[in-house]
């Protein structure tokens, strides 16, 4: 591509360090917690305000592109493939408003509706996971991903998993009921049925899931039920990782970046093909 993904890809992460301060300095009271959907889909001021930094800076910095965001979104203007810048101001914001150090800020630019650049910063603990569509992903710019790749465990199937995996916000009719079953399915004994994976986490923000795919440290990724925004940045750290991602129900091997159903496997040299887990976790959560 023409355009200077590079540049773009250091302006992100300046504004994600600006960002990162007005998250750690910020302290939200429960009053500031304003509720979107129901009990379980918070937003607070911050993150209203932290995106609106965010898209004032790349407004004014690139014009020419658009911006998506997670506070402003209007479901009458889907992704197109023009450039879009894709951001989600605080992902993770269950977590802060617990003071769970578990969130980021989510910075992701797509073209033809693919992610190209991504940007996750953790500002609690200050690390930075960053990809360029091919030039590769980092941890705090200097370190490639996936982390330690020759002593990571290869992968043989779903029972050597860690895997992350999320209740989401929507807790209601058929989804939930995917969601409590596949917990289940992945979860009980082989000789009740199911894969006994090593286990599952709830990390709180897809994002940082994505990156801890990307790094190694978790093996796997289902969620249904998130946004662009929650996805766009780590889709291309994980990819750059060496990562998949295919869709979070059975069949489809290119999901889109606004599917809302993603499973996400990382790189597993020597180990079994990451094709064969996505197969053997469609047909578990099949059957
Ligand atoms: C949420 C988090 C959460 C995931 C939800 C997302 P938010 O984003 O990523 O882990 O389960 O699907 O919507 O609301 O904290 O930006």
């Amino acid at each position: 591509t023409l355009l200077n993904l590079r540049e773009i890809h250091d302006s992100l992460i300046e504004i994600a360090h600006k960002a990162g301060e007005i998250i750690t300095t910020a302290l939200p009271a429960v009053s500031s917690t304003g509720s979107k959907k129901n009990s379980a889909d918070l937003v607070t001021e911050y993150d209203r305000a932290v995106e609106n930094m965010i898209s004032t800076t790349l407004k004014t910095k690139y014009p020419q592109y658009k911006f998506h965001g997670e506070e402003t979104y209007d479901p009458a203007q889907p992704l197109t493939d023009e450039p879009t810048f894709i951001v989600d101001p605080i992902d993770g914001t269950t977590n802060f408003v617990h003071g769970f150090p578990c969130a980021c800020i989510s910075l992701g630019f797509a073209i033809d509706r693919k992610p190209v650049v991504g940007v996750v910063f953790n500002p609690f603990t200050k690390t930075l996971y960053s990809g360029i569509l091919g030039q590769g992903a980092y941890l705090n710019q200097e370190t490639k991903l996936p982390l330690k790749a020759e002593n990571l465990e290869p992968l043989h199937g779903l029972d050597n998993a860690l895997i992350g995996v999320e209740w989401g916000s929507d807790r209601s009719g058929p989804n939930f009921e995917t969601k409590v079953r596949t917990f289940e399915k992945l979860g009980r004994a082989k000789e009740e049925g199911g894969a006994m994976v090593h286990s599952m986490r709830s990390m709180g923000s897809a994002a940082l899931n994505l990156c801890a795919v990307a790094a190694g440290t978790l093996d796997l990724y289902w969620e249904g039920g998130c946004w662009e925004w929650d996805v766009c940045a780590g889709w291309v750290i994980l990819k750059e990782a060496g990562g998949i991602i295919a869709d979070g129900n059975p069949g489809n091997w290119e999901p889109s970046i606004d599917g809302r159903k993603y499973l996400a496997v990382r790189a597993s040299p020597g180990g079994v093909g990451q094709k064969e887990i996505v197969e053997e976790f469609w047909s578990c959560i099949q059957g």
